[in-house]
């Protein structure tokens, strides 16, 4: 049935993303074809739709930096106070960079203890060293770990000066010596610096003030991720979390405007007064920033946040997996039924829709771009990855680490309470638990793997892009169906006596144990 008509007819239920399945469709590409760009905002394109959840047991500095490595982007969350978000958000822009604009410079005076703080707060091995320290200053050397990483414990009191080379001996190049029309030829710099046998390329002006800073461990960053997402400047895209109360949004985007390339008013609630009040409040203050709002699951809430201002809506209330919203409140929706409503209403202003919660595979990324989505959010998928915050654990001889609702005591008690509009309560009644889930090993594997998945079903379904599911829904020419109890049960291995790693891998990941793989087939 086309999906307009299979929305009216079932008008008054309530869909998750196990009841449909998607006709495939004629196919006339192959594989390469499928493209999975995308945007969550109306001005932020990201490489594949997936985003990981600003919750405090999924994202914080090393999980944005590597989903976004992988092509995605990760929402650094609120339980933490503004400085530190601000801090790991930086840690992200620093992460990667083509070149480098707002440098750490150190002058000669400095002590070699200077330069090892700095490798271990930011990772940097070499430091452009400048007259008077300032990162526009005069260049007069550079220190490498060569220079240093060897030294012994009394001989980190020396001074740079002691140990950098010195900037007659470096290889500088000169920014109009690299520059075509007033832009930067990245290859021919990048050509420069490998020649050079150096691990870094000051850029400086005419008369020797340094400018930016090429290293040689980004290029080697940048070419084994070459679909990162990045800013121009080639810097990794992060996101963070706010709070929909004014005083503490105000604080927190104060700290973190600078760096940080979108924010999302994280609240379980988002068609109220204060998030629209506040929409507006930050497009008047910070008219660049992109802003996603939410979350909802009406078409009429994200209408009234498309009017306040939002550049993106998070669609989902009560379908995450750690969430008893539902049970608590006896409120929200069926996360397919709520990610088609609101995707056809955002669809309509040209803005995207990021399907948040209720993501158990690749089947279920594909059916929320299918209903319209743009993105899908992961909590519990991205909490299992080494990256996450949090000790890996072993349980029965499996390897687990911790995940939490937002809306745990434990989560609630470090800040996110204001997620919940329970911060002033006394009495709380959590609308999320704490568990375990089984590790799926590193995001540098997990993501391309669940990606993967997409994209072969994306290719049976005939849709080539987001872009042209979009167009393709435009036109109500995506078909689809309600499954009964027995054709999800048919849709499952089934029947088998024994079932090999390898064929149940196709859905938790090439890096799980087989223990896990059934828990993770049975949740
Ligand atoms: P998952 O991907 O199914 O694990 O769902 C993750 C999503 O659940 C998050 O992005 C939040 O929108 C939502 N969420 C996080 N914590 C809670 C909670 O404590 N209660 C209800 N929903 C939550």
């Amino acid at each position: 049935m086309e999906i307009e008509e299979f929305f009216t007819k079932f008008e008054g239920s309530s869909f998750t993303y196990n009841d449909l399945i998607f006709h495939p469709s004629y196919v006339d590409f192959g594989h390469e074809v499928i493209d999975l760009k995308t945007n969550i905002t109306r001005e932020i394109e990201i490489n594949l739709p997936v985003v990981s959840s600003p919750m405090d047991t999924v994202t914080e500095d090393a999980l944005a930096i590597a989903i976004a490595l992988q092509g995605g982007i990760g929402f650094i969350h609120y339980n933490m106070s503004p400085q530190e978000q601000a801090k790991q958000i930086q840690k992200v822009k620093r992460f990667k960079s083509g070149f480098v604009s707002d440098l750490i410079t150190l002058d000669p005076s400095a002590k070699i203890w200077d330069v090892v703080a700095i490798r271990n707060e930011y990772g940097f091995t070499s430091i452009p060293i400048t007259e008077d320290g300032e990162s526009h200053g005069k260049l007069v050397g550079m220190i490498t770990k060569y220079d240093y990483s060897t030294l012994a414990d009394e001989d980190l009191e020396k001074t740079v000066q002691e140990r950098m080379t010195p900037v007659d001996n470096l290889t500088i190049a000169r920014i109009d010596e690299i520059s075509e029309n007033g832009t930067i030829d990245i290859k021919q710099a990048n050509t420069r610096l490998v020649d050079s046998h150096s691990t870094a390329l000051p850029i400086t002006d005419r008369e020797g003030h340094l400018l930016y800073f090429l290293t040689r461990s980004d290029l080697e960053k940048h070419m084994s991720c070459p679909h990162a997402t990045s800013d121009p400047s080639k810097r990794l895209l992060v996101g963070a979390a706010v709070e929909t109360w004014f005083e503490k949004a105000e604080e927190r985007l104060a700290a973190i405007h600078r760096d940080v390339d979108v924010v999302v008013f994280d609240t379980s609630q988002g068609f109220m007064s204060y998030e629209i009040d506040l929409v507006k409040w930050t497009k008047q203050h910070y008219p660049d920033l992109q802003i996603i709002g939410g979350n909802v699951v009406t078409p009429d809430a994200c209408q009234a946040l498309i009017e306040a201002g939002v550049d993106g809506i998070r669609v989902g209330m009560g379908s995450g997996s750690i969430c008893t919203t539902q049970e608590v409140g006896g409120v929200g929706r069926g996360q397919a039924t709520a990610v088609y409503e609101c995707s056809k209403k955002c669809l309509q202003y040209g803005v995207p829709v990021i399907a948040d919660g209720g993501i158990r595979k690749s089947s279920d990324i594909i059916k929320a771009l299918c209903l319209g989505a743009n993105a899908v959010m992961l909590g519990s998928l991205l909490a299992s990855t080494n990256e996450a915050p949090g000790k890996t654990h072993i349980r029965d001889g499996v390897k687990v680490k911790e995940y939490r609702g937002m809306g745990s005591m434990q989560a609630m008690s470090r800040g996110s309470s204001v997620r919940y509009g329970m911060q002033s309560q006394l009495l709380r009644v959590p609308e999320g638990v704490t568990g375990m889930v089984a590790s799926r090993g590193s995001v540098a594997e997990w993501i391309p793997f669940l990606m993967q998945g997409v994209r072969q079903g994306l290719y049976k379904l005939g849709l080539k892009s987001v872009e042209h599911i979009h167009e393709k829904l435009h036109l109500n020419q995506i078909r689809l169906e309600r499954r009964s109890e027995e054709a999800k049960r048919e849709g499952d291995i089934h029947g088998l006596y024994e079932v090999h790693m390898e064929a149940m891998a196709s859905l938790s990941g090439p890096n799980t144990s087989e223990t896990s793989i059934r828990q993770a087939i049975h949740n």
